[in-house]
Formats: structure tokens, C-alpha cells, sequence
């Protein structure tokens, strides 16, 4: 089974952009961790990374195809994106939403998320690490 991984804008400067926050890794780091650990759970895993709405929307929309989850850390578009919040609800599988840095002690326009209202869980403060952590959670609920 195939899970898609998601990342919204900015994240592509991963590893270089604000690393007291976000750390050192990079997102192809982040890809290759995911892609090692789904061997293991036996997932397919495609990370992919978009600075632009309409792009994430696509790719959620193709996910309804090809994947059986969708781990997403839509960026800053958790705060602001209604469009994305609606494209996962065309998702039937579970969609498990991923920040690195803990939103909740940081600024308060970060503390609300529309993607929450679809989210069956929530990770956040984690690091990268809450990919993985993600990804476990989806072998769980997908039973392999
Ligand atoms: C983020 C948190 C968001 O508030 C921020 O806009 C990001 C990254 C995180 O992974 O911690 O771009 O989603």
C-alpha cells in the first residue's frame, strides 16, 4: 500500500531555514528516513513538496487513486486553507497531519488548524521524527 507524504511551502529549505526551529535534517533526509522505515512496515511511501495551494490540492486529489493514507504537514497553509481542508475530505483513508515544531508554544495564529478538522491524529513538537512517528500510526490503522 502506498502512503503519500505531503509538505507545504517553505519546507523545501528544510535544514536551512530556521534550524533552531525546524532543525538540521533536510527534507530528502526526512524522504529517505520515511522511505527506509516503510520498507520495514511494509509501505510505499512518496514525499513530495509544493510552496504552491493548488499543487497540494492535486496531489490529494490524485492520493484518492494511489494512496491508502496521507501524512501531510501542509506549512503555513494549516492556518489559513479551507481549499485543503476540503480535498482531504474527498479522502477516504486516514490523513495523519504532522508539524515539526509545536505550534501550540508558539505564536497564536499558529494554535488553529483547519486540517485538524479532518486529521484522525495530530503531531506536533516532534521534529522530523513525527514522520516516522506518522508513518508507524498509518501501519497501525492500515493493519500491516
Ligand atoms: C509547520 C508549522 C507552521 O506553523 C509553519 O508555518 C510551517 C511549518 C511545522 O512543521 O512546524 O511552515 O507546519
Amino acid at each position: 500500500q502506498q502512503i503519500t507524504i505531503l509538505n507545504g511551502p517553505n519546507l523545501n529549505l528544510l535544514g536551512q531555514r530556521e534550524p533552531e526551529i525546524y532543525g538540521a535534517e533536510t527534507l530528502d533526509d526526512v524522504a529517505m528516513r520515511c522511505a527506509a522505515l516503510g520498507e520495514e512496515l511494509n509501505l510505499e511511501t512518496i514525499l513530495r513538496q509544493s510552496n504552491h495551494e493548488g499543487a497540494l490540492i492535486d496531489w490529494i486529489h490524485e492520493a484518492r487513486q494511489t494512496a491508502a493514507g496521507i501524512i501531510i504537514n501542509p506549512g503555513a497553509f494549516t492556518h489559513t486553507s479551507i481549499a485543503i481542508l476540503d480535498a482531504l475530505n474527498t479522502f477516504e483513508g486516514p490523513v495523519i497531519e504532522v508539524h515539526i515544531s509545536n505550534v501550540h508554544r508558539r505564536e497564536s495564529f499558529r494554535h488553529h488548524s483547519y486540517v485538524s478538522l479532518r486529521a484522525d491524529g495530530v503531531l506536533a513538537g516532534f521534529g522530523v521524527q513525527g514522520y516516522e512517528l506518522a508513518l508507524r500510526r498509518m501501519a497501525h490503522l492500515l493493519g500491516t
